[in-house]
This record gives structure tokens, C-alpha cells and sequence, in this order.
């Protein structure tokens, strides 16, 4: 198993956000994205969607390679059955991969075979392996994926859309799946992806979360700068209080 520099750096840093790109002015991209590195952050969320595994369609492998930045590239693949789609999204330079667990007919598979790829931006640094887990899936799905994965997301929204809200339920789960995790011996990093904006970030990194994806809230079309340096400085305030 390739070793994995890229959770160590993530693990020492977090909680961490990783912004959602797809709300950012799409006419704009090249400067929306120095905002953001301006601003410090480290991890760049895109959510590439099928239309068949959640309802819209978003971008593929050649919008992601076409990103110029130095910020770690988070993949989130809302698509279906995403085995053989695997390749191209590492050949575009993704630093961390995330398949959904209902996406895919064989998901220990997809992860054992996503560990065998080299990260294209640098072979030493290793991909993150991630699952996420819609707002409906038992968090048991993960027991036995635990030595094939690196990262674990709840969704707190049904995926498909940026700028929803978000589900209650999911606190009870982040804390049910940090117990489960704290129960095996190899780092597993917890992430939430949905519906965190100012009102409630410091709120979720409270919830003992290792990487907060937040999208609509950053790129609001206004103050993305201004909406950056404030979620991170949230975040830091309140993760001193976790
Ligand atoms: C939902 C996506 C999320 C979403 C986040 O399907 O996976 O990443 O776009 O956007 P906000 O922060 O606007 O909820
Ligand atoms: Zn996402």
C-alpha cells in the first residue's frame, strides 16, 4: 500500500474546509480560485455529477485537470458505477477521490482498485480514499470498508444541489461515526459535505469533524474572500473549543 503523506498533512492541519467550486463565477474561475488561495485555504470540493446517480450534471475530468492551483484537489463523484471512470479523474490530477457507497454494484472493488493509482501532481503524496454516505444510508455499510478507505463523508444533503440546508439528523450520525471510527487502529478522517454556511459552521466543526465542505456559502456571488476568511477563522475559534 502506497504510503499516504497527503493524510498526515490533512490530519495535522484540520479541521480543514474544502470549498465547493461549482457556485463560483464560472466566468470568473481563474480569479475566484485566487480568492480563495489568497484567503488559505488548502482543499478545492468538486462535485462532478452524472444526472443519473443524483439529478444534475456538473463537470468531469477535463474541467478538474484545467484548474490551476495549489490547493489539494477533493473529488467528490456523484456518479454511477464509477470503476472504470476512475482513471481519468486521477489522470486530472485528483488528490482525493470520494465515491458513494449507493453508486457503486461492487464499493470494496472500487476502493482496492483506487489504491493502486499514483497522485499525477506528485507520486510521493498518495490519494485519499473516500466514501460518502447519502443522508439515508446506514452508517454500518462502512465496517467492512475500514482498510480500504482513508476518508469517510456524511452527506447532509441529498446530493444534486449546492446551497441546500442542513439535515439535523446528521449530528447524531457524525457523533455515532466518530465512535465507530475511534474503534479501529489506522487514521480515518470524518467529513460532512452539504448545507454549512456562516450561521452554523462553527456549530458543525463542533461536531468533532475533521474536513467541512461548504460551497454556496463561500461563493455567494458577493464577498468570496470576505466569506473565506471568515469560515476560517470560525472554524479555528471553534475546533479550539472541540
Ligand atoms: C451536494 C454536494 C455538496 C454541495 C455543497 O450534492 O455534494 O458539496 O454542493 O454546497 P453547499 O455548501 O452550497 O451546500
Ligand atoms: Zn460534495
Amino acid at each position: 500500500m502506497p504510503d499516504k503523506p497527503l493524510l498526515g498533512q490533512i490530519r495535522e492541519a484540520s479541521p480543514l474546509i474544502s470549498v465547493g467550486i461549482l457556485t463560483a463565477d464560472l466566468m470568473s474561475l481563474g480569479a475566484e480560485l485566487k480568492l480563495i488561495e489568497t484567503a488559505g485555504m488548502k482543499l478545492l470540493h468538486v462535485d462532478v455529477m452524472d444526472g443519473c446517480f443524483c439529478p444534475m450534471m456538473t463537470v468531469g475530468p477535463g474541467f478538474i485537470k484545467a484548474l490551476k492551483t495549489p490547493l489539494f484537489k477533493d473529488i467528490h463523484l456523484m456518479i454511477e458505477n464509477p470503476l472504470d471512470k476512475l482513471e481519468g479523474y486521477v489522470a486530472a490530477g485528483a488528490d482525493m477521490i470520494t465515491v458513494h457507497v449507493e453508486s457503486c454494484r461492487h464499493i470494496h472493488r472500487v476502493l482496492n482498485k483506487l489504491g493502486e493509482f499514483t497522485n499525477a501532481n506528485d507520486s510521493h503524496r498518495g490519494i485519499l480514499r473516500g466514501i460518502a454516505l447519502n443522508p439515508g444510508t446506514p452508517l454500518e455499510v462502512i465496517t467492512p470498508l475500514m482498510d480500504e478507505l482513508e476518508m469517510v463523508f456524511l452527506l447532509a444533503v441529498n446530493p444534486g444541489w449546492g446551497g441546500q440546508k442542513f439535515i439535523p439528523s446528521t449530528q447524531g450520525r457524525l457523533s455515532r461515526l466518530r465512535q465507530m471510527l475511534g474503534k479501529v487502529k489506522k487514521d480515518i478522517l470524518m467529513g460532512v459535505d452539504g448545507g454549512i454556511k456562516r450561521d452554523n459552521i462553527a456549530d458543525v466543526t463542533r461536531m468533532d469533524v475533521d474536513i467541512i465542505v461548504t460551497g454556496s456559502a463561500v461563493f455567494d456571488g458577493k464577498t468570496p474572500l470576505e466569506n473565506a476568511r471568515f469560515m476560517i477563522s470560525t472554524v479555528k475559534d471553534a475546533a479550539k473549543k472541540v
